[in-house]
């Protein structure tokens, strides 16, 4: 057995490591500086429980961008020589974000361990390459990512750290082969097992949805189905369940081939950055000379994210959440037995709200950020939650899940058709789409993007935005100037949060604007860019007279766009004249 040493190494801090939510996401060239990385890992040795590093079991991997393979070397010898017992991880360290979760969860080593935290090596949706982006962050025993409180010891950590732990002669560990390897040290045993990325996630998919009733719709010649993975981790678990689990065509995949740069492109599952498929699915120009397929979807780098689009037609994910929740119970036999309740983020539409309302759910509105629903979810208060970020997940697990969000439409699309299949026509997803909006109304909805702006200027605006809060006949007064066919605001804050469960409050999470006839405009600076700042519009309009909800969404939001842009004075203070992504 190869015995290894522990190296203590001296070390200076470096600025700016602050871990969101989501964690760290800087620069390949930021990480790639000597001992950054480690400084970061052993701040977050640091900060857990003892009982959480010494003798613990660990997960490290993630959606395999540039640097990953580097940085999974640098963890286990540094796990190793802080004490940990084992070190699991996924084969070419994949695994997607929903898988990690899924795995801290559910997996059982051939010893019986069981994990209590991870390593997830990803930036999500944000480019890879040397150029482009890398991201750390960390989950805890419930499969969710670090609150606060840890988050906040790990930063301070960073600020005084003058030393890590490293077993520099341990050797390289070989992550293409299935495989555990032994190795000795000053404290003991230590493995690393290299296992298969998709299995656990997979046995849990097929827990939750019945995959028999989908697999028959995929058979059927008049359904037809495409998913693209945009060179992101999604693409393991695509083939696994859609080609072999599932019989769909290999055809049907798109870019299902993870890469370390994600061919170049933007791995964001939205109108502007999944072209291909939105070409494919017929929402692009000169759509009318072919036939789409029926159902298409898309993934983030790292899979938590996802977009669901039908033949020329998008779902909006404030809509899909709504429309999961209202399907769920018949649909999904996990949920047969009924929704603990259901909760979305401040920023998403209100369309899950009124199915709540229609159902007699537990409803929740929480901040931006998923964290926030594994509270309610751990307390047993909710079961599905969705953010317009295009994130849509379960209490399965303690992140939002891509794949999940496809499965789920596929068995309500299977379950809605399921005595249709021989039948000319199927349901399809538009049709699920406009039931719903004819059931519960439609909340017309978008999102307006100022990407890499000012971060001087974007603070100003956000601080216009909240000085003009202080009188609301001023804010009515300027909106008439600007559309009369506005209604007017009748409340308009900051929105701030009480957790239910811990008592934990969150404040200044977004600019609000509450109109009379239930629109709302909402303003938020980005948590997630990693690169100057991003604005966030969000724009909504409720209809539920269902003559009226078939209008399309940008001309229907016209007069309250305009409101948005000039009220905020994006362009003088920001220099634009166009966001840089709609949704
Ligand atoms: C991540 C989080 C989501 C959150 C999103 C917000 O994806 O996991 O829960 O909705 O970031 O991103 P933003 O850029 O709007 O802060
Ligand atoms: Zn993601």
């Amino acid at each position: 057995m190869v015995v290894f040493t522990v190296t203590r190494r001296e070390t200076v801090p470096f600025e700016g490591q602050k871990p969101g939510t989501s964690g760290l996401r800087k620069k390949v060239t930021v990480f790639k500086q000597p001992n950054y990385l480690h400084n970061f890992v052993q701040s977050t040795f640091n900060a857990l429980p003892t009982d959480k590093v010494k003798g613990a079991t660990l997960v490290v991997s993630g959606d395999g961008r540039y640097f990953s393979k580097d940085a999974v070397q640098i963890i286990i010898k540094m796990a190793a020589a802080n004490g940990v017992r084992r070190v699991w991880v996924g084969q070419n360290s994949l695994l997607s974000t929903p898988a990690v979760s899924a795995v801290i969860r559910e997996r059982v080593g051939a010893d019986g361990s069981k994990a209590t935290g991870a390593f997830i090596l990803t930036a999500s949706h944000n480019p890879g390459g040397p150029h482009e982006d890398f991201g750390i962050k960390y989950n805890m025993e419930n499969g969710g990512p670090a609150p606060e409180a840890i988050t906040d010891k790990i930063y301070a950590n960073t600020k005084t750290l003058k030393e890590y732990f490293i077993a520099e002669n341990l050797p390289d560990i070989d992550i293409s082969v299935l495989s555990v390897s032994t190795f000795s040290g000053p404290e003991g045993p230590f493995d690393v097992d290299v296992f298969d990325s998709t299995t656990d996630y997979v046995k849990l998919m097929k827990s939750i949805f019945d995959f028999g009733s989908i697999q028959k719709l995929l058979s059927c010649p008049k359904f037809t189905f495409c998913y693209d993975a945009l060179h992101g981790v999604a693409g393991i678990y695509a083939k696994h369940i859609f080609v072999e689990e599932l019989g769909a065509n290999e055809s049907s995949l798109l870019n299902c081939t993870p890469k370390e740069d994600f061919g170049g492109g933007h791995p964001d599952p939205n109108l502007t950055y999944a072209k291909e498929l939105v070409a494919r699915m017929g929402l692009g120009k000169s759509s009318s000379q072919f036939e789409p397929p029926e159902f298409g979807a898309a993934a983030d780098g790292d899979a938590d994210r996802n977009m669901v689009l039908g033949k020329r037609f998008f779902v909006t994910p404030s809509d899909s959440v709504a429309i999961i929740a209202a399907n769920a119970v018949e649909a999904i036999p996990y949920f047969a037995s009924g929704l603990k309740g259901v909760a979305r983020s401040m920023p998403t539409s209100a369309a899950l709200d009124v199915v709540a309302k229609n159902l007699g759910l537990k409803f929740f509105e929480v901040p931006t950020g998923w964290k926030f629903f594994g509270n309610l979810m751990d307390a047993g208060l909710c079961s599905i939650c969705g953010e317009e970020s295009f994130g849509t997940g379960s209490d399965h697990i303690r992140e939002k899940d891509g794949i999940w969000a496809v499965l789920a439409w596929l068995s309500i699309l299977a379950f809605k058709n399921k005595d249709k299949l021989n039948e000319d026509k199927l349901v399809t997803v538009e049709d699920i789409v406009r039931k719903h909006w004819a059931t519960y109304g439609r909340h017309y909805y978008t999102r307006y993007d100022y990407e890499n702006v000012d971060a001087g200027a974007a603070k100003e605006l956000m601080a216009h935005l909240v000085n003009l809060q202080s009188s609301l006949s001023e804010v009515n007064r300027i909106i008439k100037e600007i559309r009369s066919d506005v209604s007017d605001v009748v409340q308009a804050d900051e929105f701030e949060y009480k957790d239910p469960v811990d008592g934990s409050v969150s404040k200044h999470q977004g600019i609000r604007y509450l109109f009379v006839d239930g629109s709302r405009l909402v303003f938020r600076l980005s948590g997630t860019g990693s690169e100057g700042a991003t604005i966030r519009v969000y724009i909504e309009q409720y209809e539920n007279d269902a003559t009226k909800t078939g209008r399309d969404s940008q001309e229907a939001l016209g007069p309250l766009v305009e409101v948005a842009i000039k009220l905020s004075k994006m362009k003088e203070f920001t220099g634009r004249s166009a966001p840089t992504v709609i949704t």
